[in-house]
C-alpha cells in the first residue's frame, strides 16, 4: 500500500527541483528542459549509483522511492497530457497562426508521416525486428518538443513568426504522432499485416474524428460558460474539467484521437474565447493555464527523464549503431520535408515563404522530449509485445531523446546566433530606436522636473540625467547608422499600431457589456485583418481591410438568401440588428481612436504621419456613418434603442470605475465597496438586445403610397391580400435587364436606381417600377438596383392584371408613367 504522505513528499520535492531548475537554467544559459532532463536522469539513476557506492539505509530508501515511482504511461497520458495539450491550444494565437496554417499542417502531419516512414525503412535492414516495429519507433520519435527551442527563441529575441511556426508544428505534430503510434501499436498487438492504406485510413479517421469531437466539446464548453455568468473561478474550473472530459470522451467513447480532441477544443476556445469571456477573466484564464501548463510540462519532463535509467537497462553496443542510423534518418526526414517538400508549395503560394535560415533552425531545433519517453514507456509496459520489441523501442527512443536534448539542445543557441536569427529586422530596429529615443528624452525631462519641484541638488540631477543623455546619443548614432525609416514604413507601423489599439478598445467594449460577443468577434476579426493588411501592404492593405469590414458578411448574405427564397424573416432581422450594432460600435471605437492618434501616434511617428492616419481614420468614420445612416433612416427606433443601451452600459462602467478607485485609494472599505457594487448591479437593466422589427407589414406600407390613396376600403383590403412586402438591401439587383417580367414593385420607402445604357434614373418612396414588361409583354427594359434599404410591395403579374382591370384611375396613372418612360428611353439624349 502506498503511503499518500510519501507520494506527496515526492511530488513536492520534484516541484522544488522544477522551481530551482529554472534559475539554474538561466545561469547556465541552457534551456530549462535540458536542465530538468539532466536532473531527472540523475535522480532516476540514483538507486543504481547508491547501490554501487554501497549506500542503502535511509538515503537508499529515499533513492529507491525516486527511482521506482509507481508511474505508468497511463498516468502520464491521462493525467498530464490533456493539461499540456489544452494549454498549448489555448495559448496559441489562432488568428496569426492561421496565416501559416498550411506550412504548419505540412510540417506537422505530413512530416510526421514521412518521418515515421523514413525512420522505419532506414532501420529495418539493420534491426532484427519487423518493419512495423521500426515504424512504431519512427512514430514515437516523430514528436518534437518545442519547449526548449521556444525558450531559446524568446531569450535571443527570434522573430515571432519563427516561434509561431515551431509552436504550431509541435502542437499538431504530437497529435499526429500519437495517432500514428496508436494505429501501429494496434497492428502489432493484433498481429495484423502492416497495410499502409488501411493504416492511413485509420489515422485520418482518428485525426479528423478527434478534431470534430474536440470542436463540439469546445462549443459546449463555451455554451456552458455563457450560461454561468462571468465568475473567473467558475470559468477556469470549467475549462479544466473540459480538458479532461474531451480527452476521455474522444478516447474512450468515440475511439478517436483524444489529443487531437483536446487540442481542437483548446484552439477553439483560444479563437472565440476573447469575444465571449470578459477581458479580465480571459487574462486570468491565460495566466492560470500558463501555470498549469508549466507544472504539467515540467513534471512530465522530470518524471519521464527519471525513467531513462529503467528504459536503458540493458543497452548494448550494437544499439549505438542503430542509434546513429536513427539519428541520421530523423534529420534526413526533417530536411526532406523542409527543403524538398516545402519549396514547390511555396511556389504555388500555398505556404508563405520561409527563409533558409529559419528552416535550418527548425531542423536543428527538433528536440525530442517527454512525450517520446512516455510512448517508449507505453511500449515497455505492453505485455502483448515481445521483449525484443520493447527493448528496441525503449532504448532507441530514449537514446534519441538524450542525443537531441544534450547535443542539439545545448548547441541551439549558438546555431541561432550563427544564423543571425536573433536580430530585429531593420524596420523593427528603427522603430525600437525611435521608441528608445522618445522614452529616454521623457526620462531625462522627468528627472529634471522632479529635481526642480523638490529642490534637489544639481550634482544629483546631473548624475541621474547623464546616463540618459549618453544613451540618447548612442541611440541617435545608431539611428543614423541604420538610416531613418522611410515614410511609407512609418505609416504602415502607425496603422498597425492603430489596428492593435482598436482591438484593445473593442475588447473593452466587451468588458463594459456595451456590445454583444458576436459583434465583438466580428470587430476583432476586422481589426486583425487591418493590422495584417497594414503589415503586408501598408496603407492600401489597411484600407482594403477596413472596406471589407463594412461589406455584408457571408452570414448576412446567407440570411438574405434564406429570406428571399424561403421567406424566413427572423434570420435576416437578426443580421440587420447585428449590422446596426456593429456600425454603432465601430463608430464609437473610431471616436476613441482619435485621441490615441493625436497623442501616441503623433509622439512616436511624428506630425506628418499622424496627419495621414487622421485622414485615414476620418475616411473610415465617414464610410461608417454613411452605412449607419442608411440603416438608421429605415429603422430609427431600433437604432435609438441600441444607442440607449450603449450609453447605459458605458455610464454603468463609469460609475463602477469610480467605486473601484475609491476602494483602491482606501476611502471606502471592502464592505461598502461590495455593497455599492451590489446596488448598481441589482439595478442594472437587461443586457438583451432589443428585438429588431423588419417592419414589413403590407397594410402599413400601403398607406405610404399615394397611388392607392383614392381606393375604397374593400378594394384596399383586397389589394393588401395581393401585395407581398419585400425588403431589399443596398446593392441588391431587384430586376435584371432582359428577364421576363413577372411582377411590379411599389416603393414604400427607400430608393432604387434604374440603370439603362444611356442613363440612370433614381426612384424613391411612392414610385413604382417593373410595370413596363407587364404592360407591353416585352422583356425587362433596365436593371433596377436598390440604393438604400428599401421596403417594397410586390404585385404579381396576374394580380396586377386584375388590379388594373378593376381600377381604371390607377390604370390610367400607371400606363401614362410607363408610356412616358418608353418615350424617354427611345430618345438617345442624356
Ligand atoms: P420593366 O421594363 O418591366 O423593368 C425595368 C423597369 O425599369 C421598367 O419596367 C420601368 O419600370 C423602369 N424604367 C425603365 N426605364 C425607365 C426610365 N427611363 N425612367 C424610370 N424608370 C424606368
Amino acid at each position: 500500500m502506498l503511503d499518500i504522505a510519501l507520494v506527496l513528499v515526492v511530488i513536492a520535492s520534484l516541484l522544488v527541483v522544477v522551481g530551482v531548475s529554472q534559475p539554474l537554467a538561466v545561469r547556465l544559459s541552457l534551456p530549462p528542459s535540458v536542465v530538468l532532463a539532466a536532473v531527472g536522469v540523475a535522480l532516476g539513476a540514483l538507486p543504481t549509483i547508491m547501490a554501487h557506492l554501497g549506500l542503502s539505509d535511509a538515503s537508499g530508501s529515499a533513492a529507491r522511492l525516486f527511482g521506482h515511482l509507481p508511474l505508468s504511461s497511463a498516468t502520464f497520458i491521462y493525467v498530464f497530457l490533456p493539461l499540456l495539450v489544452f494549454e498549448a491550444g489555448i495559448a496559441t494565437d489562432v488568428r496569426r497562426t492561421i496565416d501559416d496554417a498550411a506550412a504548419i499542417l505540412l510540417l506537422a502531419v505530413v512530416a510526421t508521416l514521412i518521418t515515421t516512414a523514413v525512420i522505419g525503412i532506414a532501420l529495418w535492414p539493420f534491426a532484427e525486428v519487423p518493419l512495423v516495429v521500426c515504424l512504431l519507433l519512427g512514430a514515437a520519435v516523430a514528436t518534437t518538443d518545442p519547449a526548449a527551442v521556444i525558450a531559446i527563441f524568446r531569450d535571443v529575441g527570434a522573430s515571432a513568426r519563427l516561434t509561431r511556426l515551431v509552436e504550431g508544428e509541435a502542437l499538431l505534430n504530437d497529435a499526429a504522432a500519437i495517432a500514428v503510434f496508436v494505429v501501429l501499436l494496434g497492428m502489432i498487438e493484433t498481429g495484423r499485416q502492416a497495410d499502409a492504406l488501411s493504416g492511413l485510413m485509420e489515422f485520418v479517421l482518428s485525426f479528423a474524428g478527434g478534431g470534430i469531437v474536440g470542436l463540439l466539446a469546445g462549443q459546449l464548453l463555451l455554451w456552458v460558460i455563457a450560461r454561468t455568468g462571468d465568475d473567473r473561478l467558475v470559468v477556469s474550473t470549467l475549462t479544466l474539467a473540459f480538458a479532461y472530459l474531451s480527452f476521455i470522451a474522444a478516447d474512450r467513447l468515440f475511439h478517436v484521437s483524444g489529443v487531437v480532441a483536446v487540442l481542437a477544443s483548446g484552439l477553439l476556445v483560444s479563437a472565440v474565447g476573447p469575444s465571449r469571456i470578459a477581458p479580465e477573466t480571459w487574462s486570468f484564464l491565460g495566466e492560470l493555464w500558463e501555470q498549469i501548463g508549466f507544472w504539467a510540462r515540467s513534471l512530465i519532463f522530470l518524471l519521464a527523464s527519471m525513467l531513462v535509467a529503467r528504459l536503458l537497462a540493458d543497452i548494448h553496443y550494437r544499439d549505438g549503431i542503430l542509434l546513429v542510423v536513427l539519428l541520421v534518418a530523423a534529420f534526413v526526414a526533417r530536411i526532406f520535408s523542409l527543403f524538398v517538400l516545402m519549396p514547390p508549395l511555396e511556389r504555388l503560394g500555398w505556404v508563405r515563404h520561409i527563409e533558409t535560415s529559419y528552416k535550418l533552425a527548425i531542423v536543428w531545433g527538433g528536440l525530442r522530449g517527454a512525450l517520446t519517453l512516455v510512448l517508449a514507456l507505453a511500449v515497455t509496459e505492453n505485455a502483448a509485445l515481445p521483449h525484443d520489441v520493447q527493448r528496441f523501442v525503449a532504448i532507441l527512443a530514449t537514446g534519441m531523446v538524450l542525443f537531441t536534448l544534450f547535443v542539439n539542445g545545448t548547441t541551439l543557441r549558438p546555431v541561432i546566433r550563427m544564423l543571425h536569427l536573433d536580430r530585429l529586422s531593420p524596420r523593427d530596429q528603427a522603430l525600437r530606436d525611435r521608441i528608445l529615443e522618445l522614452s529616454y528624452t521623457e526620462g531625462r525631462d522627468a528627472a529634471q522636473e522632479i529635481a526642480q519641484t523638490h529642490a534637489l541638488s544639481l550634482p544629483a540631477v546631473a548624475r541621474v540625467v547623464s546616463p540618459y543623455e549618453a544613451r540618447l546619443a548612442e541611440v541617435s548614432a545608431d539611428e543614423k547608422a541604420s538610416g531613418h525609416l522611410a515614410e511609407r514604413d512609418r505609416l504602415a507601423f502607425a496603422l498597425v499600431a492603430l489596428a492593435n489599439n482598436e482591438r484593445v478598445l473593442v475588447l473593452q467594449m466587451l468588458g463594459d457589456e456595451a456590445a454583444s460577443p458576436a459583434i465583438v468577434q466580428l470587430l476583432l476579426n476586422s481589426a486583425d485583418a487591418m493590422a495584417e493588411g497594414a503589415r503586408t501592404e501598408g496603407r492600401l492593405g489597411y484600407h482594403r481591410a477596413s472596406e471589407a469590414a463594412l461589406a455584408f458578411p457571408a452570414r448576412f448574405r446567407f440570411a438574405y438568401f434564406v429570406y428571399r427564397w424561403f421567406g424566413l424573416v427572423r434570420f435576416l432581422a437578426d443580421r440587420l440588428a447585428d449590422r446596426v450594432e456593429m456600425l454603432l460600435t465601430m463608430r464609437f471605437v473610431i471616436g476613441q481612436l482619435r485621441p490615441f492618434n493625436e497623442h501616441e501616434i503623433q509622439s512616436i511617428f511624428g506630425e506628418r504621419i499622424a496627419a495621414l492616419t487622421k485622414e485615414i481614420l476620418e475616411q473610415r468614420a465617414k464610410a461608417i456613418s454613411g452605412a449607419l445612416d442608411a440603416l438608421r433612416r429605415q429603422y430609427p427606433d431600433f437604432a435609438a434603442e441600441l444607442e440607449v443601451r450603449f450609453l447605459r452600459q458605458s455610464t454603468l462602467r463609469h460609475v463602477r470605475t469610480r467605486f473601484h478607485s475609491l476602494f483602491d485609494e482606501g476611502l471606502i472599505g471592502r464592505e461598502v465597496y461590495a455593497d455599492l457594487e451590489r446596488v448598481v448591479l441589482d439595478a442594472r437593466p437587461a443586457r438583451e438586445r432589443p428585438r429588431f422589427d423588419i417592419g414589413l407589414n403590407a397594410r402599413q406600407l400601403v398607406q405610404r403610397l399615394d397611388l392607392f390613396s383614392g381606393l375604397e376600403d374593400p378594394e384596399l383590403e383586397r389589394l393588401c391580400t395581393m401585395l407581398r412586402p419585400r425588403l431589399a438591401v443596398p446593392g441588391d439587383r431587384i430586376i435584371a435587364v432582359g428577364e421576363t417580367g413577372d411582377a411590379v414593385y411599389f416603393i414604400a420607402s427607400g430608393a432604387v436606381e434604374v440603370i439603362r445604357p444611356e442613363r440612370r434614373v433614381t426612384l424613391g418612396s411612392g414610385d413604382f417600377f417593373g410595370e413596363m414588361a407587364l404592360i407591353t409583354g416585352q422583356p425587362r427594359q433596365a436593371d433596377v438596383v436598390a440604393l438604400t434599404y428599401c421596403q417594397l410591395l410586390v404585385l404579381r403579374r396576374s394580380d396586377f392584371q386584375r388590379f388594373m382591370d378593376g381600377n381604371p384611375d390607377a390604370r390610367e396613372k400607371i400606363s401614362s408613367v410607363a408610356e412616358a418612360r418608353r418615350v424617354m428611353n427611345l430618345s438617345r439624349v442624356q
